[in-house]
């Protein structure tokens, strides 16, 4: 998919670049991204709405892949940004992305968050419970600005997904709970306050997810909220976003839907449940993340050793693992690889790939069926991008890969790999001096 090919030499070559080559210049394991292929996932989200008619804003959720240049290139898209901490927040600014289009989230913002993004102007707060509506009522109060909010709320709808990702039902950590009447309440709360600026209500109901139901009912049960806010306390809502979560294809039988087959149902669904409510329609907002660059990712390792159990299986190790892609053992994820110094070469062999931190579960793939590949050669794993360097982790004090955009042939180093010399750089050595004391 995307720019990626085969060479005359039989390598694989993403954004024109032979990655064998790639990954000569920048070392293993290495984070490739194919530029043209975010783009034009930005792109088919934009021209979708343009084509629905609404007013809307694409967000990308950065915990997806959160990097300056990421930031830089969804910025000039013309997206807007979803943080959910203080570290992508500070990432964003750094990079120069306008703070009048960044939406924060997350369950717990820490005081030193919110005020770092009252002070640089952000878009909105996306509020998760009532502890933050009251900081926030307060914060407006004592800084005499209204703050701008959007209320995420639970609507009770549990995507096909795995469990540890499905985020919309009820009885979860995010959100005000629709069907017990808190988020009502927390409606009629921010609607009456001077301090805070209601723009409307948020909701997201999982992730990789394949069909478009889930987004339906959602919409429903939103749209029966905003009927009774309406009714209750004439609320009407300027932005409704119904998050993200839209799927990718990581390995054959995965069927996610193009992106504006997604916006086509969320559109569709919106104009209908508000019209017959007669509720005037408000700006749409979606946040897809995984969508925007996972499958633009892909990840090079160099092979190394290798364990025959005769009968059983044969183990083929590389330079990284659960460090730079934790999500085959958090969450059993499965991924397609390639030889990529030998890419016209039958597969024959069946191997399980294994990283190479201390830990049984620090498997990447178990059985795939590759050409027969020896130490030095080259293991692309494709559909890396999302989630993959933003749950990177120095287990084993492994340092961090780098990353390179790739585009008509030319590459660019976006993150350095990091060093050893990193790995220490917060640790101290107790003094002689400090111990006694
Ligand atoms: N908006 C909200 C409020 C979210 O919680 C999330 C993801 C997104 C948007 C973006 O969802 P996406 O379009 O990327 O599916 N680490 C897990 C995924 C966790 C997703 C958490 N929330 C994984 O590797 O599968």
């Amino acid at each position: 998919h995307g720019t990626s090919r085969v060479n005359e030499r039989g390598h694989l070559v993403i954004g024109g670049c032979d990655v064998t080559e790639l990954a000569v210049r920048y070392g293993t394991p290495l984070y490739v991204y194919d530029e043209a292929l975010i783009r034009s996932k930005c792109r088919a989200y934009m021209e979708a709405f343009r084509q629905s008619g609404f007013r809307f804003q694409v967000a990308y959720a950065s915990k997806a892949f959160c990097t300056m240049a990421m930031c830089k290139l969804v910025e000039e898209e013309g997206l807007s940004l979803d943080v959910v901490s203080g570290g992508e927040l500070y990432t964003a600014l750094q990079a120069g992305f306008p703070a009048e289009r960044i939406h924060f989230h997350g369950n717990n913002k820490s005081l030193e968050e919110i005020t770092m993004a009252l002070d640089a102007g952000i878009g909105c707060f996306v509020v998760d419970n009532f502890y933050e509506l009251d900081i926030l009522r307060q914060l407006g109060e004592e800084r005499n600005e209204k703050v701008a909010v959007l209320l995420r709320v639970t609507p009770g709808v549990e995507a096909h997904t795995h469990e540890y990702i499905s985020t919309g039902q009820q009885d979860s950590k995010f959100g005000f709970d629709v069907k017990s009447g808190q988020a009502l309440d927390a409606i009629k709360q921010a609607h009456e306050s001077d301090w805070l600026n209601l723009l409307g209500v948020h909701s997201h109901i999982g992730s990789q997810i394949f069909e478009t139901d889930g987004f339906i009912i959602a919409v429903e049960r939103l749209a029966e909220l905003l009927l009774e806010a309406k009714e209750r306390f004439g609320y009407l809502p300027q932005v409704l976003n119904v998050g993200g979560g839209f799927g990718i294809r990581y390995v054959e039988g995965d069927t996610p839907l193009p992106p504006e087959e997604y916006v086509k149902a969320i559109t569709t669904a919106v104009r209908q449940e508000l019209t017959a409510r007669d509720i005037p329609l408000p700006e749409l907002w979606i946040e897809p993340g995984r969508s925007i660059v996972g499958e633009a990712g892909t990840t090079l390792y160099r092979i190394g050793s290798r364990k025959e159990i005769p009968d059983v299986r044969k183990y083929l190790a590389v330079d990284g693992g659960m460090t730079d892609n934790l999500r085959p053992a958090l969450y059993q994820a499965q991924y397609e690889a390639a030889v990529a110094n030998r890419m016209n070469e039958p597969a024959t062999e069946q191997v399980s790939i294994a990283g190479k931190c201390c830990e049984t579960g620090d498997m990447l793939i178990w059985d795939v069926t590759l050409p027969p590949a020896q130490a030095g050669d080259i293991l692309a794993v494709t559909s890396t991008g999302a989630y993959g360097y933003a749950m990177a982790n120095n287990y084993n004090r492994i340092p961090r890969p780098a990353v390179v955009f790739v585009k008509d042939g030319e590459a660019q180093l976006v993150v350095k790999r990091e060093s050893f010399a990193d790995l220490i750089r917060h640790d101290l050595l107790p003094t002689c001096a400090e111990v006694l004391r």
